[in-house]
């Protein structure tokens, strides 16, 4: 789900030496860290020539595991990215295991929503915070994800609340890669 579809599916993620957004921390919650930026650019399309440390790749896509009741509820509740309020945001890449894509659309499904609630409970920090995934899997790029949020400082806190219930849930089992980058915009 997008909250705001760029013209092209294609978005890319660049940390470089300049950009607008300025980096003030990664962690490797899991796995593999990334190399150290100074700031994050996120570029409408391919960007292979921009100057990087990294550059991260991907489509904005269908929804996956969303019911039509979920769809309306988010349809609802969700904001557009770009708020002028929302000066803080996190790039969290985030790769699942084999066992995850070896599972079957139903099965993963019922561990997403039905056990994790993994949207009921996002639901509930709407309109907070602005969100947009991007799928990376079939690009063949290090992450299968890169997940996109913005929010006003006030709200960080309930951001961490959310990032909490999330990675304690049955579908964070299945996350073997995740970096979590946050920024905020300068300027
Ligand atoms: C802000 C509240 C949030 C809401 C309302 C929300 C909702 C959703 C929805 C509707 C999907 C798409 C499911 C589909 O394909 O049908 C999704 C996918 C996803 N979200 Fe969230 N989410 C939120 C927060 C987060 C956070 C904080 C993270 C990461 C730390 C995250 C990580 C992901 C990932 C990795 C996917 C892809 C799951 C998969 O396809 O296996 N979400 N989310």
């Amino acid at each position: 789900m997008s909250s705001e579809t760029p013209s092209t599916p294609l978005v890319t993620f660049v940390g470089a030496e300049s950009g607008t957004w300025l980096i003030d921390r990664i962690e490797a919650l899991t796995g593999e860290p990334i190399v150290p930026a100074k700031w994050l650019d996120i570029r409408s399309g391919d960007c292979a020539q921009c100057p990087n440390n990294w550059i991260l790749r991907g489509a904005v896509s269908h929804a996956r595991y969303t019911t039509s009741e979920e769809s309306l509820k988010l349809t609802a509740k969700q904001p557009a990215l770009g708020r002028a309020e929302a000066t803080s945001a996190a790039l969290i890449p985030i790769r699942k295991s084999a066992a995850w894509w070896a599972l079957a659309q139903d099965e993963r499904r019922a561990i997403y929503e039905e056990r994790s609630r993994h949207t009921t409970v996002g639901l509930e920090y709407l309109p907070r915070i602005a969100r947009r995934l991007h799928h990376s899997r079939d690009l063949g790029e290090p992450f299968d994800f890169l997940t996109w949020f913005e929010f006003a400082p006030e709200h960080e806190v309930a951001f961490e609340e959310l990032l909490a219930r999330l990675r304690a849930s049955e579908e964070w089992e299945y996350v073997d890669r995740e970096i979590d980058i946050r920024v905020r915009r300068v300027g």
